[in-house]
């Protein structure tokens, strides 16, 4: 009710017609004018400036790509996206937007999952998809700076002939930015390997709100100088600040990668293969991705990867993905043949099969059929996305239970849910929970929340292991944070942003 009331005081943001549970931001907020326009022209290039506003609009549906979210549940109204092209650039856009209480919504490669990246309402949009140039790279220590634009797999590339690879990878690796990385804190598939970016982000570079530069851009491996403010960025979802620039720490490329499929008889075998594939590979040990049997069928339906053959497949309820990075191709093969032979030859063997990778484009796509479920999921229908850390032990349990919530519903029909499935990281704890529907309906959310976020709750679990809180799970924090934790971050909010002009309605209600 507060929302409501609060909604009826603030007219200068009109009504969004996307679907959100994201409350309204709590300042009175300005929209975007032909001035404020006519300002930005003074500085930035016109093709820097896309606007229905500007004396040459654009057309509406030139907004289109900017305005929805990738899995089309979100929708802004913003009449503005402006591209700046240098830091200097963003700063003088953030202190008239500040100084004329003008909201920004940051976007990167608009890939994120839970509506953080789009416009609650009419906010400007602030591309930073000009700002894609690597800054330095130090083959020695392998500590890249680069503009937050850059695209994860051109970074990739980047590295690539100096041997290094990106601490991080996720399936969006050709739209995301590294900038839109740092600012969802983006787990993905090499999480198990080189930790999260809380580690292997050294530096930032970040444009507050009031237009000042925060030029933390360090490329020191330690500094011990007090409170470490970069932190704070990284996972704020652009609700504290524009981020810029990025110094990260590259690792030296594996000399040989293998990856292997196993099809498991039953999920409880899950555990105590996790255990053993653990213990037979330990360093050599880079990823541990589980696919329950309906992404699986999703994928391939799909056309993910190439589907294993019939027989590999034949009595599988689930499958994981184990990939190896290490030193040594011969060293590495061998650990893996001998794990195999030790699974299949065990008295009570823990998988059915498994398909080993034996060319570099096998090994594609066998990580197509993990990576790409998220694409199979959206072509499928409409997604319901649930991004959670629970104990690995209840990932099944989670996952049937929903189905049978829904069932129980009368909601698991061919007309509403089509298909609840899950899918995720095992090696850090985080279930992907997706429930296919026809389309985005009331009483399907109805039935998901609070009740998903109960489950959670109930095991002590996150809200969000990986996505982040964007527009979508703002009401659902408290089920993740105590209230003193969203006390102080209410607080740190208003330190940083004390006008509210930072992506309203994300994180915090
Ligand atoms: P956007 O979607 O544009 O923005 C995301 C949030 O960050 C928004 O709140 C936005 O305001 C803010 N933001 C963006 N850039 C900046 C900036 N420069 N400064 C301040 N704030 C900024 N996520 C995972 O964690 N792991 C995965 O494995 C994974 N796999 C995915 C696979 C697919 C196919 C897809 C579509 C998404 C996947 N995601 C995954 C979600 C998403 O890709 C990540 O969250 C990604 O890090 C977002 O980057 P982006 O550049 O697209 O950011
Ligand atoms: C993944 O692990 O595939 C991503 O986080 C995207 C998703 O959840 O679909
Ligand atoms: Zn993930």
């Amino acid at each position: 009710m507060l929302a409501a009331r609060l909604w009826a005081r603030q007219r200068a943001l009109p009504r969004r017609v996307g679907f959100s549970t994201a409350a309204l931001p709590h300042t009175s907020l300005n929209p975007v004018t032909e001035q404020d326009v006519a300002h930005f022209s003074k500085f930035l290039a016109p093709n820097s400036i896309i606007s229905t506003l500007s004396p040459n609009p654009c057309a509406p549906d030139e907004l289109e790509t900017y305005n929805n979210d990738w899995i089309g549940r979100f929708h802004g109204q913003s009449t503005t996206v402006l591209k700046p092209k240098t830091t200097q650039e963003v700063s003088e856009i953030l202190k008239w937007c500040n100084d004329h209480r003008i909201a920004v919504v940051p976007q990167g490669g608009n890939t994120g999952l839970v509506g953080g990246s789009v416009p609650v309402n009419n906010e400007l949009i602030l591309s930073l998809a000009n700002m894609n140039k690597v800054r330095s790279f130090d083959p020695i220590s392998g500590i890249l700076v680069a503009d937050a634009g850059c695209i994860l797999q051109s970074l990739t590339d980047y590295v690539a002939p100096h041997n290094h690879i990106m601490p991080v990878d996720l399936g969006a690796k050709g739209s995301c930015q590294i900038g839109g990385n740092v600012a969802t804190n983006a787990g993905g598939l090499r999480l198990l390997r080189y930790g999260s970016l809380h580690g292997t982000v050294l530096g930032l570079e970040v444009v507050l709100p009031d237009g000042r530069i925060l030029d933390q851009l360090t490329t020191l491996r330690k500094d011990n100088t007090g409170y470490d403010l970069k932190q704070l960025f990284i996972g704020a979802e652009g609700t504290l600040g524009v981020i810029t620039g990025v110094s990260i720490l590259t690792p030296p490329a594996p000399q040989a990668s293998n990856n292997v499929i196993l099809a498991l008889p039953t999920f409880d075998n899950v555990l105590p293969l996790y255990q053993t594939v653990k213990r037979q590979l330990s360093e050599i040990l880079s990823a541990f991705e589980f696919i329950d049997r309906t992404a699986y069928d999703l994928a391939v339906k799909h056309g993910q990867g190439r589907a294993l053959s019939e027989e590999d497949t034949k009595g599988a309820e689930c499958f994981v993905l184990v990939e190896t990075s290490g030193g040594r191709r011969e060293h590495d093969e061998e650990k893996l043949n001998d794990l195999l032979e030790l699974l299949l030859s065990a008295d009570k063997p823990l998988i059915n099969t498994g398909v080993l990778s034996q060319s570099p484009a096998q090994f594609i796509s066998l990580w197509a059929l993990r990576e790409g479920v998220t694409e199979a999921v959206s072509k499928e229908g409409k997604a319901y996305k649930y991004d959670i850390s629970v104990p690995l032990s209840s990932f099944k349990e989670v996952v049937d239970n929903t189905r049978e919530h829904l069932r129980s519903k009368g909601l698991l029909h061919d007309k509403a849910v089509k298909y609840v499935l899950g899918y995720g990281h095992v090696g850090d704890g985080n279930l992907h929970l997706n429930i296919v529907a026809d389309a985005y309906l009331p009483e399907i959310e109805n039935a998901l929340e609070p009740y998903i976020y109960e489950v959670v709750a109930a095991h002590r679990g996150s809200i969000s292991a990986e996505h982040g809180i964007g527009a979508m799970k703002t009401h659902a924090l408290p089920y993740s944070k105590s209230a003193i934790s969203i006390e102080l971050m209410k607080k740190i909010k208003q330190v940083f942003d004390p006008r509210g002009i930072m992506n309203p309605g994300k994180v915090l209600e």
